[in-house]
């Protein structure tokens, strides 16, 4: 028995850790996918922690940010260029990216991130 319990120890803390990896926080998905280009600004992409370019944009707001990464705009790739990404992890990203920016915003929500798809699915053309 005691010797059982013991092999299944691993097993039982390892279970929870591929339904965490799955969902990213803000954080994680920006070092991941968006620090490529707001990491250093490239093809003048807003860099992270500048507040002077997000003050502008933490004043446009969430739902018109998150749409907008959703669905890419200009050298902007929709999803960031990661469409496996949910669009929950999007926003999450998006929000994280914003308050290093000077933002204020609260931790996104599953209904948000319908709430912004929506909207993202409306803007595009054709
Ligand atoms: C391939 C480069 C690239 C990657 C990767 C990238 N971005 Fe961007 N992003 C840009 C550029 C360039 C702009 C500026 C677009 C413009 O206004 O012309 C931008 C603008 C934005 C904006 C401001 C949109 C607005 O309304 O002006 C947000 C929000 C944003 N990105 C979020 C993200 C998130 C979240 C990720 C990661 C999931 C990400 N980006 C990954 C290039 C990138």
């Amino acid at each position: 028995m005691r010797l059982r319990l013991l092999t299944l120890l691993p097993l039982i803390v390892a279970l929870p850790l591929p339904g965490f990896a799955q969902e990213k926080n803000g954080a994680q998905v920006y070092e991941a996918v968006c620090s490529e280009c707001h990491g250093s600004g490239k093809h003048n992409a807003p860099p992270f922690g500048d507040k002077k370019r997000w003050g502008k944009l933490v004043r446009e707001g969430l739902d018109d940010l998150v749409p907008t990464a959703l669905r890419g705009a200009r050298k902007m790739p929709a999803m960031g260029g990661n469409p496996q990404l949910s669009d929950l992890e999007v926003a999450r990203a998006v929000v994280y990216m914003t308050n290093a920016g000077g933002g204020k915003f609260a931790e996104p929500t599953p209904a948000d991130a319908t709430r912004w798809r929506k909207k993202a699915d409306a803007r595009r053309k054709g």
